[in-house]
C-alpha cells in the first residue's frame, strides 16, 4: 500500500474514533455529573466524586437531592472487593406503631407524608462522611465546596424542573407558608441562588457529620420538624449511624451480581426475579415480546408476593434471606406459570396485600480511572419529601416515614398495605426498594445501575441488565427502551403509555393480562454505565428526566 495512503488513513482514524472514556458520572442533573467528574479529574476517586455529586444533587436536585433523606452505597473498588452503606433513615425515638392512627385506629391521612410528623432521622450527612473516612483520599472541604459554590452562584432551572415547581407550590405553602422559598414563581432558565443551603453546607465542610447532626443546623431541623408536628429530637439526630452491610450477592447466568439488601428489599427481590427468570432463557425470544414479558411479568408477582410479608429492617425482623433465595424455592414458585395464561395474583398468596411507594427518588453512578464502582440511590422519598422546608438550612425534610406500614395489613391513604415486618418501631428503617446494583462478568465489572421509581425501581433495573445481556442492546438503548412493571397487587401490567405495539397489548389481555396504559407516573430514571470486556465504557442516562452522563477522558 502507498505509505501516503497508510499515513492518511491512520491520520483520519485518530481523527475519527472517539477518545477513550477513563471514568464517568451519570446522574439526575448535569451540574452534579460534570461536578463528579471534576473531582475525578483533580485525582480524586469515584468515592470521592459520590460525595460531591450527592451535594450536588441536593442542590440543584431539591426534590429528590439530600442531604436531609437517606441512601444506599453498593461498591466495587478497583481490587474487586464489594460491599454496601444502609444510610438510610430511621424512625425516631419518639416513634410508635400507631402513631399514624386516631383514638379509632384508623389512619390519618397524610400524616405519614406531609408535616413534620412523616419526617424520618436523616442518614445522608452521616453516610457521606463514613464513606469519606473508609474511603476518601481527597480533604472532606474539597468534596463539600462545588456544592456550596453552586448553591451561591445559582443552578438554573430546566423545564421539567419548572414543572414539578408548579406542581408542589400549593403543597410548600400549605406547610410552610407563602414567603416559604421554593414557592417563588422560578421558570425555565432562572438561576435559583440558595444562600440558606451554601451556609448549612459551609458547617458541614468545616466540621463534616457534626455539621448537620449537631449545633445550629441539627438546632434548626428540630425545631422546624417540631412546628410542623413531628418528634424527632436532637437525641435522635445524635444518635444516628450507618451501617456497613454485605450486599444480596447472586449468580444469572455468566453475571454475578450484587444489589441492596434488607432494609432495602430492591436486592431479594432482584435476585429473586432473575433466579426465576433464569431457566427460561428469555433472550431466545424478541424484547418485550408476549413471550418475554410473561416469563418476567409472572416472576416479578411471586417475588413482590414473598416482599410484602417477608421484608423489613434486618436489625429488627428476622429476614429469610437464604429461603427466599433458595433456587428449588424459586423454581417452584414458577411451577404454576404457563405460557397459556396469566396466573392471578390471588392464586400466589393469600390475601390481597398491596405493595407501592412513592416515586422521588433520584439515582447515580460512577466509574473512575482505576477501576472503582459506585451505584447509589438516595431519597427524600415522595417528591420534596414531607414538604417542610427548613428555611434557614435551605432544604426540604423526608417523609420517608410513609415507607413503613402505618396499620400492618389496612390501606393507608394511598391504598398502601405493609406486613408486621414493616411496621413502625422506635429506630427502625423503613423498607425501601431501591436497587443499587453491581454487574460483574468473568470477574470484571460490567455495569453499574440503578434508579428512582419506588416499586418500579427494582423492575426497571431487572429489564435494563436484561436489555444489555439477554437482548444485545448497548446501554443507552437499554435505558432508554420502553419499560413495563407488574407487582404482584394491583393485579395490573404497568406499560409505558404509546410505547407498546397494540397488537401485543391485545394478545397479553388475550391471556388474561389486565394492562393499564394510561399510567401517568414515571417508570424509573435509570442512570447506567457499561464496562465491556476490554474495559471500553459507555453511559446510558434515562431521557425520562433531565439524567446526564459527563465523561472523563
Ligand atoms: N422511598 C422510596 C424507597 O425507599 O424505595
Amino acid at each position: 500500500m502507498n505509505v501516503n495512503f497508510l499515513l492518511m488513513g491512520i491520520l483520519l482514524l485518530s481523527c475519527t474514533s472517539p477518545k477513550p472514556i477513563k471514568g464517568a458520572v451519570v446522574s439526575a442533573r448535569e451540574e452534579a455529573s460534570a461536578i463528579g467528574v471534576e473531582i475525578m479529574k483533580q485525582g480524586g476517586t469515584a468515592f470521592d466524586a459520590l460525595i460531591a455529586t450527592d451535594l450536588a444533587l441536593t442542590v440543584c436536585y431539591p426534590n429528590a437531592g439530600n442531604i436531609s433523606g437517606g441512601g444506599f452505597l453498593v461498591y466495587r473498588t478497583a481490587e474487586g472487593k464489594v460491599g454496601s452503606l444502609d444510610y438510610r433513615e430511621k424512625a425516631p425515638m419518639g416513634a410508635s406503631a400507631d402513631m399514624y392512627l386516631d383514638e379509632q385506629g384508623n389512619v390519618m391521612p397524610g400524616k405519614s407524608t406531609l408535616g413534620g410528623l412523616a419526617v424520618g432521622v436523616p442518614g445522608t450527612v452521616a453516610g457521606l462522611a463514613a464513606i469519606h473516612k473508609k474511603f476518601g483520599t481527597l480533604p472532606w472541604e474539597d468534596l463539600v465546596q462545588p456544592a456550596i459554590d453552586l448553591a451561591r452562584k445559582g443552578y438554573f432551572v430546566t423545564k421539567k424542573q419548572q414543572r414539578s415547581f408548579e406542581s408542589k407550590k400549593e403543597d410548600f405553602i400549605a406547610v410552610n407558608g407563602p414567603d416559604t422559598f421554593y414557592a417563588q414563581d422560578f421558570k425555565a432558565g432562572d438561576r435559583v441562588q440558595n444562600t440558606a443551603l451554601a451556609e448549612t453546607l459551609e458547617r458541614i465542610a468545616k466540621y463534616g457529620k457534626a455539621g448537620f447532626y449537631q449545633g445550629p443546623v441539627a438546632e434548626d431541623l428540630v425545631n422546624r420538624v417540631m412546628e410542623t408536628g413531628g418528634v424527632i429530637t436532637l437525641e435522635d439526630l445524635l444518635a444516628y449511624e450507618p451501617v456497613w452491610r454485605d450486599p444480596i450477592n447472586f449468580q444469572y447466568k455468566d453475571l454475578n451480581i450484587y444489589a441492596m439488601g434488607p432494609p432495602s428489599s430492591g436486592g431479594i427481590c432482584l435476585a429473586q426475579i432473575m433466579k426465576m427468570i433464569e431457566p427460561y432463557n428469555v433472550g431466545q425470544y424478541d424484547h418485550n415480546s408476549k413471550e418475554a414479558m410473561q416469563v418476567i411479568v409472572e416472576a416479578e408477582r411471586r417475588s413482590y408476593a414473598d416482599r410484602s410479608l417477608y421484608l423489613g429492617d434486618p436489625d429488627f425482623v428476622n429476614v429469610p434471606k437464604d429461603s427466599l433465595l433458595d433456587v428449588t424455592y424459586l423454581n417452584k414458585r414458577m411451577n404454576s406459570f404457563t405460557f397459556e395464561k396469566a396466573t392471578k395474583s390471588t392464586d400466589i398468596a393469600p390475601g390481597s396485600i398491596q405493595w407501592e411507594e412513592s416515586e422521588e427518588t433520584t439515582h447515580y453512578s460512577i466509574v473512575d480511572p482505576l477501576g472503582n464502582a459506585v451505584a447509589v440511590t438516595t431519597t427524600l422519598n415522595g417528591s420534596y419529601g414531607s414538604k417542610v422546608f427548613v428555611e434557614n438550612g435551605g432544604y426540604f425534610l423526608n417523609n420517608e416515614m410513609d415507607d413503613f406500614s402505618s396499620k400492618p395489613g389496612v390501606p393507608n391513604m394511598f391504598g398502601l398495605i405493609g406486613g408486621k415486618a414493616n411496621a413502625i418501631a422506635p429506630q427502625k428503617r423503613m423498607l425501601s426498594a431501591m436497587t443499587p446494583t453491581i454487574v460483574e462478568r468473568k470477574g470484571k465489572l460490567a455495569m453499574v445501575v440503578g434508579t428512582p421509581g419506588g416499586s418500579t425501581i427494582i423492575t426497571s433495573v431487572l429489564q435494563t441488565i436484561l436489555n444489555v445481556y439477554e437482548f444485545d442492546m448497548d446501554v443507552q438503548s437499554a435505558v432508554s427502551a420502553a419499560r413495563f412493571h407488574h407487582q404482584w397487587l394491583p393485579d395490573v401490567v404497568v406499560f409505558e403509555p404509546g410505547q407498546f405495539n397494540p397488537s401485543l397489548i391485545k394478545s397479553l389481555q388475550d391471556k388474561g393480562y389486565n394492562i393499564k396504559e394510561e399510567y401517568s407516573r414515571i417508570i424509573g430514571r435509570v442512570d447506567a454505565i457499561q464496562i465491556s470486556e476490554s474495559g471500553e465504557i459507555t453511559t446510558g442516562a434515562d431521557p425520562r428526566g433531565d439524567d446526564t452522563a459527563v465523561p472523563l477522558y
